[in-house]
């Protein structure tokens, strides 16, 4: 029903929740990843799993909303939970967890981690090349799809049902941005420095996490106000976003005239009124951002843009803490 070919598709609803049948869970990821899930234990993602159910405010929407048991509801298990479908019965394995953000692992877990059949060693580059390529049309998302990765965030946090916000009294989404949000809590870059450090993204990938992260803000916030029904708190808060989103990235496309894409952006982020009965046109703004974006990251890496620097949030506004590794 969800899955990849929404968020290739650009319209993702909701681009975390996979195909069910498809999702290992997270002990099937443990077992190789001991580091990366040890610093995912310590997140809220995890947490959530137990502790929104038995919050207050959690019992409070659900009721406003005619939920009878949160973990049984669709309406909040997308964002909150990863569901896996064993032997034909969708079971709660945990919270916000690995596949939610690499994509489900059932077609590309052996792909990626037996080096071609061979050893480390004696696997070749073309065929390290090719095994990624594999992994990566099977559904896995890496650490370098920067616009894939940042729709899943946003997926999540930015929340798109107009009656969740308005009627259930749920927030409309998060004060999210991409490179704060991910280089604190959520940090778990511990295996390719083989558990001995947990290194944050180098200057240049944050710059394109800070870049892609922001377009995907304002495709998100866009698509948003399309689907807003009534003039009301959701549709005021979407419109916020959006405004926020392309003030911001007026300011980027300043800063890096030497890239036409992110004027490109700015141009559809006022391609369409920011008002109700209007989906149509905003859908194909979000669209035209889609497609820049998409070109941005198979242009850029990041190396050309320093301009961006300034611009870029630093450590004081990282959300939570990153995990040290225990060694
Ligand atoms: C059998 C062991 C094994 C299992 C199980 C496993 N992985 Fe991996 N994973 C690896 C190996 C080995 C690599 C590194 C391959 C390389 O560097 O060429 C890796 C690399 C990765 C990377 C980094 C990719 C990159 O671009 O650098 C991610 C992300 C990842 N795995 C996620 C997962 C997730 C999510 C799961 C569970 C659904 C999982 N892995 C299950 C062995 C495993
Ligand atoms: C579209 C995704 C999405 C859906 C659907 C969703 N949530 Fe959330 N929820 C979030 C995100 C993201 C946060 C974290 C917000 C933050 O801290 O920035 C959150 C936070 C919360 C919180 C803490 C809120 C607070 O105000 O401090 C509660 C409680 C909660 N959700 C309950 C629910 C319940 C109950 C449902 C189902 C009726 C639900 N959520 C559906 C994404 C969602
Ligand atoms: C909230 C989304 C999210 C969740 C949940 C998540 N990851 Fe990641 N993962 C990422 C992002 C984003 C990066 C790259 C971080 C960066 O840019 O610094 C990453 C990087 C990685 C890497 C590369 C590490 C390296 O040394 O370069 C591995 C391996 C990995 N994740 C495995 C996992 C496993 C296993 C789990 C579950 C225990 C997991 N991830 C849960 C988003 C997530
Ligand atoms: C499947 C939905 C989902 C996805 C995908 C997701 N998140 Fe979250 N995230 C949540 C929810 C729900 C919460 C709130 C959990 C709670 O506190 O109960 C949250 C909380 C967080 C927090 C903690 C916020 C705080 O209050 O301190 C951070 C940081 C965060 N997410 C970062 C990320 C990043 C970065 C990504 C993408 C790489 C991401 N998230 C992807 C659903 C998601």
């Amino acid at each position: 029903m969800f899955g990849l070919l929404l968020i290739l598709g650009g319209g993702a609803d909701n681009a975390t929740a996979s195909d069910t049948a498809k999702i290992m869970g997270p002990n099937a990821c443990a077992e190789c990843h001991k580091q990366e899930t040890e610093a995912w234990k310590s997140t809220h993602h995890f947490k959530t799993y137990r502790a929104m159910p038995r919050d207050a405010k959690a019992n409070e929407i659900a009721k406003k909303m005619g939920v009878r048991r949160i973990k049984s509801e669709s309406l909040c298990v997308n964002c909150h939970f990863t569901l896996q479908n064993k032997n034909n019965k969708e079971q709660f394995v945990a919270g916000v967890s690995c596949e939610s953000c690499h994509g489900a692992g059932q077609d590309w877990i052996k792909v990626h981690s037996e080096f071609s059949g061979k050893t480390i060693l004696f696997e070749t580059k073309a065929e390290a090349q090719a095994r990624w390529k594999l992994a990566d049309a099977k559904g896995m998302i890496r650490p370098r799809a920067f616009y894939q990765l940042a729709k899943n965030c946003y997926g999540c946090h930015v929340v798109p049902q107009e009656d969740l916000v308005n009627k259930g009294g749920h927030r409309a989404g998060s004060d999210f941005e991409l490179v704060s949000w991910s280089q604190g809590e959520v940090l778990h870059n511990t295996w390719h420095s083989k558990g001995r450090a947990n290194v944050p993204a180098s200057a240049a990938r944050r710059r394109m996490l800070y870049l892609v992260g922001l377009g995907v803000d304002l495709e998100t916030a866009i698509r948003g106000i399309g689907r807003a029904k009534t003039r009301w708190l959701y549709a005021f808060e979407m419109a916020k976003r959006a405004d926020r989103a392309r003030k911001q990235l007026a300011a980027v496309a300043k800063a890096a005239p030497d890239v036409p894409e992110i004027a490109e952006i700015v141009k559809y982020a006022h391609a369409a009124g920011l008002k109700l009965n209007n989906e149509r046109a905003l859908t194909a703004a979000a669209d035209g951002i889609s497609k820049q974006l998409i070109a941005i990251t198979e242009k850029y890496d990041g190396s050309t843009l320093a301009r961006l620097d300034p611009l870029i949030p630093g450590p004081e506004k990282y959300k939570g803490v990153a995990r040290k590794p225990d060694n």
